[in-house]
């Protein structure tokens, strides 16, 4: 496999004075160093392109295909985002209908805005345990695709930010019987398929586009992707001229050296690398049962080959059996054990743990845990979640009168969030991470909906869509 980051080596010690961009001309300024600049280089001679690929960028991205077991593999700069922009929008005519799970993340929704499409949502069940959503149903897709003939592709997540993956092989057979693509946003799956005994991706199953955040569950810089293509539905002209339009014009070598770096890694040192994971994940979800009043989101190796499974490198803690909020335990593992989780929601706490953790991420999170478990605080500290999960009704589906397309270039205003309900939505609103809505632009706010955004930030979780103004809340609605 062609090395890109030993080419750029070369490039940076060939004696060739770069009277090119980028702007730092491989020299230090301020606290940008030499050592990151060096490297930092985009379209050159020697360095292919990649809008149009022909050499190394054509050979790994050809690597990548081989690897992923894909037709066609594209290397993103611009994480998945990039993907599953282009790949909605080569996927349906403006204006079509697109069938998707809710529980997608915001790039979903801007493409369908960008495109015009009408959503036909599907609404993955609720692990109420957990308050996550679980993994979309094959059935589910059938009867969506049953009741409405007009639907043109569809998308799903999978395995979702909590880790819940899809029988996305029974999914793909129905959603091929009517003759449309598949899409599968695979952003937290870029894993899988390489460890023995863990589920196989997307590709594998079927799926026409699979998208993988490389980033995100691989050892690789923040932004790298691929977008893979299988079979006939997809018009592949289609694709890349999207991928032009959503990808930068000078796209960073350092983040494509790094992709090749993670695929050389796969490819000579998975077996082991994914093998040593397992074991380490593995033993800590074993010790973690010893917890008697955390509650674990659990995870079984090889745990079944079709339905919902839970993926690898997921640590989901509920505290909702505690009466703690999930941002208590979020700032109590930050602040007393130096562990940065991934996110904090209301009820619980995700971290992850990927192929590249050390034994010592692994020791250091079940101690805490097993620390905090056994706190009398953890009994008696007051009932901080406990009073408000009654209220608050997560099955709600939010209803819309106007399509997304339309509403979201409709005229608004800022309101105080007391007094938006009943109002239609201006702005998306969700938590962050990890971006995906509980209000898009043309939904009528509910009063559940303006418990659950209040109840969000009282718990002082992250909330995009809201504005505070004078200690007040605001929320956009269309006047
Ligand atoms: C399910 C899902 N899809 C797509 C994305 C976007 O990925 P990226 O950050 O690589 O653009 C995210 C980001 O968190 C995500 O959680």
């Amino acid at each position: 496999m062609e090395n890109l980051f030993r080419k750029l080596k070369e490039n940076r010690d060939s004696g060739r004075y770069p009277c090119h961009m980028p702007g730092h001309k491989r020299r230090a300024c301020g606290d940008l160093t030499e050592e990151l600049c060096g490297l930092d280089i985009t379209e050159t001679d020697g360095f292919d392109n990649l809008h149009q690929p022909q050499e190394i960028l054509l050979s790994l991205q050809q690597e990548a295909a081989r690897l992923y077991g894909a037709e066609e593999s594209f290397f993103l700069v611009n994480g998945s985002t990039a993907g599953i922009l282009a790949a909605v929008s080569a996927s349906l005519e403006r204006g079509r209908r697109i069938l998707m799970a809710r529980n997608c993340h915001r790039s979903a929704y801007h493409a369908a805005y960008l495109r015009g499409l009408d959503i036909t949502y599907l609404y993955p069940a609720m692990l109420s345990e957990f308050d996550i959503f679980d993994a979309v149903t094959p059935r589910q897709v059938e009867e969506a695709l049953e009741q409405d003939p007009e639907i043109g592709a569809v998308l799903l997540v999978s395995p979702t930010y909590e880790g819940r993956i899809s029988d996305v092989a029974s999914i793909a057979e129905i959603v091929h019987a009517k003759g449309i693509p598949l899409i599968v946003d695979e952003a937290h799956g870029a894993h899988l398929g390489f460890g023995s005994g863990l589920p196989g991706n997307s590709c594998a199953a079927g799926a026409d586009l699979v998208i993988h955040s490389v980033h995100k569950t691989l050892p690789s810089l923040t932004q790298t992707a691929l977008l893979h293509v299988n079979g006939e539905r997809t018009d592949r002209e289609k694709l890349r001229r999207f991928l032009r339009i959503y990808q930068t014009s000078s796209p960073s070598y350092l983040l494509m050296a790094s992709i090749g770096n993670v695929l050389r890694f796969l490819e000579t040192d998975g077996e082991r690398a994914f093998g040593i994971f397992t074991q380490l994940y593995a033993e800590m979800m074993d010790r973690l049962k010893g917890c008697g009043h955390l509650k674990i989101l659990p995870w079984e190796r090889g745990n079944g080959s079709a339905g919902s499974r839970q993926d690898i490198g997921k640590l989901l803690i509920s505290v909702k059996e505690t009466g703690w909020t999930g941002r208590k335990l979020y700032d109590l593992l930050l602040q007393q054990y130096a562990l940065q989780p991934e996110m904090a929601g209301e009820s619980y706490v995700l971290a992850m743990f990927t192929v590249n953790d050390s034994p010592e991420g692994y020791r250091r999170m079940t101690q805490a845990l097993l620390e905090i478990d056994k706190d009398p605080q953890l009994e008696t500290m007051g009932r901080e979640y406990a009073g408000r999960k009654e209220i608050l009704d997560f099955s709600e589906k939010p209803t819309s009168r106007i399509p997304l397309a339309k509403a979201w270039d409709m005229a608004g205003e800022l309101v105080e969030l007391s007094r938006s309900v009943g109002r239609d939505a201006g702005e998306f609103v969700n938590l962050y991470p990890p971006g995906v809505p509980v209000l898009v632009p043309g939904e009528r706010i509910t009063e559940n909906m303006y418990i659950r955004i209040r109840s969000w930030l009282d718990s002082g979780l992250t909330v995009q869509g809201v504005e505070r103004k004078a200690g007040n809340i605001y929320i956009r609605v269309i006047t």
